[in-house]
């Protein structure tokens, strides 16, 4: 768990560099996107899509997402989901910082920032009507409380959706990921492989979607 604190308190202070890789925003960015992650243009945007693909147009009930980091995707969205009772948890102050500073910059007042660990959520049995978790699971260290605490706080019929990586899609991906981004605790294994995770997901919610862009797994379940 230190390392990775560790690892996202230096994130958090360096907030531009990763915004604009997330974003696809420059010509460094676009070119690591797709030297490490084989995305290019037009996978990145599938990307993105798929991220928040369980997220409804209107949405309006109560959401947890899990982890926030910098809010730098998932802001821009919460923009349009004017009814929507928002909760955003992270584990770093350095990551919350950036993303209390990014909602206040575009004026979007109501959202609840709480810092705190997945794996030990400060909220009741089926508080929430959707949890979004996009690129935490290859993050989290202890990934069976992670699965189990994002279960316990939503609703029977709630949604659970986002994204993580997944290993064996992409050979240089995976290389890099266990080099670099494993050893420098940006990442922690072991990592889900599509059909380990799909089996994961299956065995806990009633129905799930599964769709992947490169080592990048989508899902969208329903407890
Ligand atoms: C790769 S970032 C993803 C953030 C954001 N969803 C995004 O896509 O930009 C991973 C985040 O997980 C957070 N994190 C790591 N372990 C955590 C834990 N146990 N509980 C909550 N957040 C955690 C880190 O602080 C970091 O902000």
């Amino acid at each position: 768990m230190e390392k990775v604190f560790d690892a996202y308190k230096i994130v958090g202070y360096l907030s531009k560099f990763y915004d604009a890789m997330l974003t696809n925003a420059d010509l460094p960015s676009r070119l690591a996107l797709n030297f490490f992650w084989g995305l290019d243009e037009a996978a990145y945007q599938k990307f993105l899509v798929q991220a928040f693909a369980g997220v409804p147009e209107n949405f309006s009930g109560r959401l947890l997402e899990v982890p926030v980091g910098t809010g730098v995707l998932s802001l821009p969205v919460y923009e349009n989901l004017y009814g929507a009772e928002i909760f955003c948890l992270d584990y770093s102050d350095k990551m919350l910082d950036a993303a209390r500073a990014r909602a206040e910059q575009m004026n979007l007042r109501g959202i609840n920032f709480i810092q705190g660990d997945v794996g030990d959520l400060p909220f009741e049995d089926n508080f929430f009507d959707l949890v979004l978790s996009v690129n935490g699971f290859h993050v989290f260290p202890d990934k069976n409380s992670a699965w189990a605490e994002t279960y316990r706080v939503l609703k029977d019929g709630g949604i659970f959706s986002g994204c993580m990586y997944v290993k064996c899609e992409n050979s240089r991906t995976d290389i890099f990921v266990e080099e670099f981004c494993d050893r420098q605790g940006f990442f922690c294994p072991p990592h889900e492989t599509l059909s380990s995770l799909k089996e994961k997901l299956f065995q806990k919610y009633s129905s799930v979607e599964i769709s992947h862009v490169e080592s990048f797994a989508g899902f969208v379940c329903i407890k």
